[in-house]
């Protein structure tokens, strides 16, 4: 079944078309992986997916419902949630508190909170530093925490934006597992990344953007060999 799928969406900021016609499908119970060379507009892409840009034209569907311009908030609800580039967690309490916080902002009573906040800490290798300030954590353990909080109450499909991004190896594989392990659980994933290592392991299929424009679609290794997604990255300045 599709998840979520769009038809015709487009965004332009000023003269730059920055996401352009684009089609594109997420199947139930899937990891798909979104690449592109830097400035192909998967970021605007996923804010559009997530209500947090309203699209110029087009339209969003989730579970065969038009969610076109609806809010955060009423996607979050309806099991649609997003995890950002840059982390925002509260750094001024405790690693704990952030994800006990989140788990009542999304209606768990405190005492389920309380138990899932100290699996996912354990899942998520923080324990020893659950007592710490969120903003002491290392840069990873700052994004392992966001993890937490995502999936303190598990949404239907996570979007996730470059979350292996600037993150020390170690991590990376906890993040990798942690995605793997809801994946078994049922949960959908679009993640994007410039990690091909990462990609290539954990998503089944792959779409690639390149210049606003979905270029192609399909098992993860064709996409990364298709000759289109070659040029578009050796002709971009950011060769990654
Ligand atoms: N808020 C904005 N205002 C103006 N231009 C933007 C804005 N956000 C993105 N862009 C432009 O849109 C294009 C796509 O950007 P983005 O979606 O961030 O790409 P990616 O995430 O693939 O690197 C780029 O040319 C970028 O400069
Ligand atoms: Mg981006």
């Amino acid at each position: 079944m599709t998840l979520l799928r769009t038809e015709g969406l487009a965004k332009h900021f000023g003269g730059v078309a920055a996401v352009d016609d684009l089609a594109l499908a997420v199947e139930e119970g899937e990891i798909l992986g979104l690449i592109g060379p830097n400035g192909s507009g998967k970021t605007t892409a996923l804010n559009m997916l997530s209500g947090f840009l309203v699209p110029d034209r087009g339209s969003v569907w989730f579970a065969d419902e038009n969610v076109t311009g609806k809010k955060p908030v009423a996607l979050a609800r309806r099991g649609l949630l997003r995890m950002f580039q840059t982390t925002r967690v509260f750094v001024r309490i405790s690693a704990f508190d952030n994800l006990l916080t989140a788990g009542l902002a999304r209606g768990l009573d405190e005492a389920e909170a309380r138990e899932r906040a100290r699996v996912l800490l354990e899942e998520l290798t923080l324990t020893p530093v659950m007592y710490l300030d969120a903003g002491q954590l290392s840069g990873g353990q700052r994004k392992l925490l966001e993890f937490g909080m995502c999936f303190i109450a598990p949404p239907r499909l996570a979007l996730l934006d470059e979350p292996f991004a600037a993150v020390h190896p170690v991590m990376r594989e906890t993040m990798a597992r942690f995605i793997r392990r809801r994946n078994e659980e049922g949960h959908t994933f679009l993640v994007v990344s410039h990690d091909m290592p990462i990609v290539v392991e954990l998503c089944d299929r792959a779409a690639c953007m390149n210049a606003g424009r979905l270029i192609a679609i399909g098992a993860t290794r064709d996409v990364l060999q298709d000759p289109v997604v070659i040029e578009a990255y050796l002709g971009s300045e950011s060769h990654v």
